[in-house]
């Protein structure tokens, strides 16, 4: 059931269709022209506001992964409601942010960084769409869409901007940050990068056969490799990168495939028992 709120319901019922979105902090509305606001009803509760508006005449919805005034904390998100509506707007390729702590020595805060894979180690989450039968076992061989991957790396270099493009990203669940032991663990199984949101809505989107990269800015050196984590650090790095991150995008939908060849699309189908 989609619910619309405000005066402009009629129009924004035929409006209310996007084939590309963005999930990540607020600000990056700013992003879309002629945005408005609708709210989205799924079967697993209600998310934020969704703004719908263009990029480069595209249409393109925005979904503040932590609500309008950024009040849930990441262990509270609701991945699936967030991941469901924008699926039922009719959504099919997701471009997302995440700030993340650095593990990698060679990275340091203000880097962007483009992963390639990632590690679950969160612990309280909902973490699939398939919970009853048919039983259902999607591939997450690339859990991170190549094609989006790829446009999020041309488009940063080509506008001179440095990007790294390979790197684990390990989810923690939160709201805490990370022990030194524990990094010192995630460095040891690979992992490049910590934070808190990508799981399970990377996996969420492609249990739903939607195609979704991310782009991540390090705010911080990682627990154990600086003196402290503050909060006020992500935020201050959050509010630099915004605009460089905000052009990235627009550049990668603007060049976003109407047609998708990849096996993002069709995740389903190798995925579930037949009984025989
Ligand atoms: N750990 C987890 N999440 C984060 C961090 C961190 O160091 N920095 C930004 N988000």
């Amino acid at each position: 059931m989609l619910v619309f709120s405000g005066r402009r319901k009629k129009k924004l019922k035929s409006l209310a269709k996007a084939d590309v979105a963005i999930i990540g902090g607020t600000g990056l509305e700013a992003l879309l022209k002629d945005a408005e606001q609708i709210r989205v009803g799924t079967p697993y509760g209600l998310p934020p506001p969704i703004s719908l508006g263009q990029v480069n005449g595209k249409p393109v919805a925005f979904l503040p992964r932590h609500g309008i005034h950024h009040s849930v904390p990441p262990h509270k998100v609701n991945y699936r409601a967030n991941v469901f509506a924008l699926y039922k707007i009719g959504v099919k390729q997701v471009v997302a942010t995440n700030a993340v702590g650095a593990i990698k020595s060679d990275f340091e805060p203000g880097d962007l960084v483009v992963p390639h894979d990632l590690v679950d180690f969160t612990k309280l989450r909902q973490l699939t769409f398939y919970d009853d039968a048919p039983v259902t076992h999607v591939d997450m061989s690339q859990l991170y869409c190549p094609t989006i991957r790829a446009l999020l790396i041309k488009t940063a270099r080509e506008r001179g901007v440095q990007v790294w493009d390979h790197a684990v990203l390990v989810c923690t669940e939160g709201p805490r940050y990370e022990t030194p032991a524990e990094i010192e663990m995630f460095r040891r199984l690979s992992c490049d990068i910590v934070g808190m949101t990508s799981a399970p809505e990377a996996m969420l989107a492609r249990e739903l056969e939607m195609c979704y990269a991310t782009i991540c800015f390090v705010s911080n050196m990682a627990a154990g490799m600086q003196q402290q984590l503050t909060a006020d650090e992500v935020a201050n790095v959050a509010e630099k990168k915004n605009p460089v991150i905000q052009q990235i995008l627009r550049e990668t939908i603007k060049h976003l495939p109407s047609e998708r060849h990849c096996l993002c699309a069709h995740a389903l189908r190798a995925a579930r028992f037949e009984v025989k």
